[in-house]
């Protein structure tokens, strides 16, 4: 059965891959290496011993989805494509507009041209806003969101809703991510995002290897047990391996729900640091800036929903999350 992944050779695209591949899938990917590289692909390939169909595309473009479609019996999609850095797109609205929501339409509009209702969204926690408490949970309101991409992922699920209220043979499952990081174990893929890191744990392991001087933590005034941002760390391949029981989910159903994939565990910015230096036996020199404008208190997951309905949960900790990170920047530099 042939799954069609959008953004495949991203961070999360290349690791969903991995895990679809070893569940007996077949994978094909269309990306436009906007924030990845095509040698994800082989490794993808070398990790797996597998083949993959590789298409180097934008999902904006109708002509190039419809190909795809005509060339390979797609039974569900997994749509990571899109920009994600809450920060960039706070100074840059309209790209993130313009692609996270033209790519989607177009991808939609393409599946249903080709009878193809099953489909897995790449969302996120930030739909929630600044969440009223913590842990978050599915049914709490949505929004307001405090930057655009987050609004693209909110805007996204709506359209979705609206295009099962017009179809009902779709079936649809929204991912909500916490905050993703770590890398597989063969150090074969990871997160190199292709310039200055927006996230934290690929600025880290710059920092870690000395390529930048220090970590700028964005406020230590929250409200917060150390007064650092407090996030949901989840590992790639836990998160990965829950888009595969997604996918299950999409192929024998129809409707749409949202779940959280998360660990139900909220860790702030120096926990993360020095976790990170104490796991890798490693300096990581930081200075406390300012807050970073879109960024809230805390957000973390309420991880009921996706192991009941799902049977899935994440099984790795912050002190891997942090060992595989650092392991896959050290295999790129071999
Ligand atoms: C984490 C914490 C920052 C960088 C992410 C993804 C987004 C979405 C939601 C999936 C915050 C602090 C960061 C730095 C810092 N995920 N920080 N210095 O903003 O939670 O959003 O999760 O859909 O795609 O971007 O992640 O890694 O940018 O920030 O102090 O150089 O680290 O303030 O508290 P964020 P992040």
């Amino acid at each position: 059965m042939k799954i069609l992944v959008t953004g495949g050779t991203g961070f999360i695209g290349s690791h969903t891959c991995v895990e679809l591949l070893d569940a007996g899938f077949e994978v094909v990917i269309i990306d436009n290496l906007y924030n990845s590289k095509a040698d994800v692909v082989d490794k993808i390939e070398s990790i797996t011993g597998k083949k993959v169909s590789f298409y180097k595309s934008d999902c904006c473009d109708e002509d190039a989805l419809d190909k795809i479609f005509n060339e390979h019996q797609i039974a569900a999609v997994i749509h990571f494509a899109g920009y994600k850095a809450v920060g960039e797109s706070v100074a840059k609205p309209i790209m993130y507009y313009q692609n996270n929501l033209m790519s989607t339409l177009a991808l939609c509009k393409v599946m249903a041209k080709h009878n193809c209702k099953r489909l897995v969204f790449s969302s996120s926690a930030t739909v929630y806003g600044n969440p009223a408490s913590v842990p978050i949970h599915e049914d709490f309101p949505l929004g307001p969101t405090t930057n655009p991409y987050g609004t693209t992922k909110l805007m996204i699920e709506n359209i979705l809703r609206d295009i099962l209220i017009s179809d009902d043979h779709w079936s649809i499952a929204l991912l909500r991510y916490f905050n993703p990081i770590g890398a597989h174990k063969s150090g074969l893929i990871g997160e190199s995002p292709n310039d200055i890191p927006n996230n934290l744990m690929p600025y880290i392991v710059k920092v870690a290897n000395k390529e930048l001087p220090y970590l700028h933590v964005f406020g230590n005034d929250y409200d917060t047990p150390d007064g650092t941002g407090v996030r949901d760390y989840i590992h790639v391949v836990d998160l990965a391996k829950g888009h595969v029981n997604a996918v299950e989910k999409v192929l024998n159903s129809t409707g749409i729900d949202a779940y959280n994939l998360g660990t139900g565990n909220g860790y702030s910015v120096l926990d993360v640091v020095k976790t990170f230096a104490r796991v890798n036996n490693i300096e990581v020199p930081y200075q406390i800036d300012p807050r970073r404008p879109g960024d809230i208190a805390q957000c973390y997951a309420s991880t009921d929903k996706a192991y009941k309905i799902l049977d899935w949960k994440a099984e790795k900790g912050l002190e891997e999350m942090c060992k595989d990170s650092w392991h896959f920047l050290q295999m790129t530099k071999k």
